[in-house]
């Protein structure tokens, strides 16, 4: 009988999926400690892991020869090696698709509180000091006519993308490659390279993975090329956007604002972002519906099972 560990808690009827089918060890904890995290693991078949659970070397030895498959409860899987699990026949799942529209609507959110000062003004009217409406009173920008310039226009991207449209802008994007016309003909999207995007784009929203390359993609060099009336929404990877630079380029005006949802180390957040107006923080909500969360764990317990059965894995990591 195979051995599933869920390294957090997980909605009943993935884990029911999995009790049916197996031994299912699970916890109570949010997050395990690294020492509790590999007992943990220790002999498992198939381990379902989140994003802040490091799996390297180290923990696929822990989980033991038989380990089969690691199955991240997110899309993104920049918290695993992929290369150490690779090298001992391990495979890896994560669960795309499911949290595309719940990301993109919290995409959306952040753009609309940097840009109307949303977050500000909340903490104003808690303060209890006095306000009234007036004509020059705490204005934000609109966004009809201005360009959203999207870093990365794939599953998430392109439906934040879609959602723009509906308030009336326009979309550039910078990818690696061209993205597919069905993509970008309905979005009436340009493709443009990241230095031209970052100087022409109103809002910038980020949307790629965490690699080598995009880690610190968006530095002091690309913050000082956006516009000075720009937005900067991160619903990606925290340590894509070098948080210090941020914290200067909010500080000294060369952006207007920015919405985060994911910080550079993570839960901790720059100081300097905390005494800043200008800016919107929330704690990495991006997946966090009811809907999503029951449909992320889902798949990664559907791709736990095939694992263990020696069936394809409907929603392997390629490359
Ligand atoms: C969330 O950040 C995810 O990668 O699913």
């Amino acid at each position: 009988m195979p051995t599933f560990a869920v390294t957090t808690r997980l909605p009943r009827p993935a884990l029911d999926l999995l009790a049916a089918a197996g031994e299912l060890r699970e916890t109570e904890a949010g997050k395990l400690e690294r020492e509790q995290l590999l007992a943990h693991v220790a002999g498992a078949d198939a381990v379902l892991t989140q994003l802040g659970d490091r799996v390297d070397g180290e923990l696929l030895d822990a989980a033991g020869p038989q380990l089969r498959c690691v199955c991240n409860v997110a899309v993104g899987v920049d918290n695993i090696d992929l290369e150490a699990a690779a090298a001992r026949g391990v495979a890896v799942a994560h669960t795309p698709g499911v949290l595309d529209d719940a990301t993109a609507d919290l995409a959306l959110g952040l753009i609309l509180a940097a840009t109307r000062r949303l977050g500000e003004g909340e903490r104003l009217i808690r303060s209890g000091q006095p306000w009234a409406w007036g004509m020059d009173f705490m204005l934000g920008r609109g966004l009809r006519g201005k360009r959203l310039g999207v870093v990365g226009l794939g599953a998430i991207g392109s439906r934040v993308a879609e959602r723009a449209r509906a308030l009336g802008m326009t979309i550039a994007y910078t990818n690696r490659n061209e993205a597919p016309a069905a993509v970008t003909a309905p979005l009436q999207a340009r493709r443009l390279g990241l230095g031209e995007l970052l100087a022409s784009a109103d809002v910038i929203t980020l949307h790629c993975p965490l690699s080598a390359e995009t880690r610190h993609l968006i530095g002091a060099a690309e913050l000082a090329a956006m516009k000075p009336t720009a937005t900067l929404v991160n619903t990606a990877r925290g340590p894509v956007v070098d948080e210090a630079a941020l914290v200067v380029a909010l500080r000294e005006g060369e952006i207007a604002s920015a919405g985060l949802d994911v910080f550079e180390h993570e839960p901790e957040v720059h100081p300097g972002l905390l005494e800043l107006e200008n800016v919107v923080l929330v704690p990495h909500l991006g997946s966090a519906t009811v809907e999503t969360r029951m449909a992320m764990a889902e798949l990664a317990a559907r791709n736990a099972l095939a694992a263990v059965a020696g069936e394809p894995l409907p929603t392997p990591v390629v490359g």
